[in-house]
């Protein structure tokens, strides 16, 4: 593992391989060992960097404001300039493809391609964010446990639970492991995010779309809709899979995400 001292925060990080640049963001409130199959899968021909975003994993918790999907992407741009890398593809499964859509808007000339899996171009309805709230409450007046005991029954397909016993405990591990001040700062984060609807036929770079076929969290009609959206995008719909799709089907997501770089242009 190693740490950049940047923004103020301490952001974990870790660097395989070598070749083109790809960045991992994980989802809420996972942290960066979410994406070890796609490490172990990718390293021999791409430099593949996966993170801990702000509140999570072994990066600074920073409980005095919403962690934002802004500040996210840009404590990612703050990394990539001290590994002065200037161009890279970047990828992130539901919150880190919140902040793969923030950071796009931010920074489009440093993408060379985007993956967006699991995840979602809206901005939350007010429903939603009065729940997000009762979330950050609960998880800071009772701890984790309870956040993982409502979360995994969705996080997960039918089949994951009754035949993956091991995928089940690394999940709820991740979101046991998470600082619960570091995972209330992300909900209100998420809360505040911006819709980036408006943003999808902006995007003019290759893009590929990756959902669980039973993902009820950030559900198949988005990514979708994202195709739709996003000009030439690429899709692919795991079966069997739900929210946590790299995690439920490794072989299936690595597949569809190493023919993708492979059809970059170099
Ligand atoms: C995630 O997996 O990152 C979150 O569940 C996304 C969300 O709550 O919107």
């Amino acid at each position: 593992m190693s740490v950049a001292r940047v923004r103020g925060i301490e952001l974990a990080y870790e660097v395989s391989g070598a070749g083109l640049p790809v960045v991992l963001l994980h989802g809420f409130p996972f942290n960066r060992t979410l994406w070890h199959e796609q490490v172990e899968a990718l390293q021999e021909r791409y430099q593949v960097i996966t993170v801990d975003l702000r509140g999570h994993g072994e990066t600074t918790v920073t409980a005095d404001a919403p962690a934002t999907m802004k500040e996210m992407a840009e404590d990612v741009a703050a990394l990539l300039d001290e590994l002065h890398l200037e161009c890279i593809v970047l990828g992130g499964l539901s919150m880190g493809g919140y902040v793969v859509l923030a950071f796009y808007r931010l920074f489009p000339e440093r993408i060379r391609a985007l993956v967006l899996a699991d995840t979602r171009p809206q901005a939350d309805t007010d429903e939603a964010r009065i729940g997000r709230e009762e979330t950050a409450a609960r998880a800071l007046s009772q701890g984790m446990q309870t956040i993982a005991d409502a979360m995994l029954p969705k996080l997960l397909a039918p089949t994951t639970h009754a035949e993956r016993p091991d995928i089940v405990a690394r999940v709820r591990d991740m979101v046991l492991n998470t600082d619960p001040q570091g995972a209330a700062a992300a909900l209100r984060g998420m809360a505040v995010r911006e819709d980036q609807t408006e943003l999808l036929r902006k995007i003019n770079c290759p893009t590929l779309i990756i959902v669980g076929r039973h993902d009820t969290i950030t559900p198949f009609a988005d990514s979708a809709f994202m195709y739709h959206e996003i000009r030439g995008a690429n899709m692919k719909v795991l079966e069997g899979a739900a929210h946590v799709s790299n995690l439920e089907r490794p072989a299936e997501f690595n597949h569809a995400l190493n023919d993708f770089l492979d059809a970059l242009e170099p």
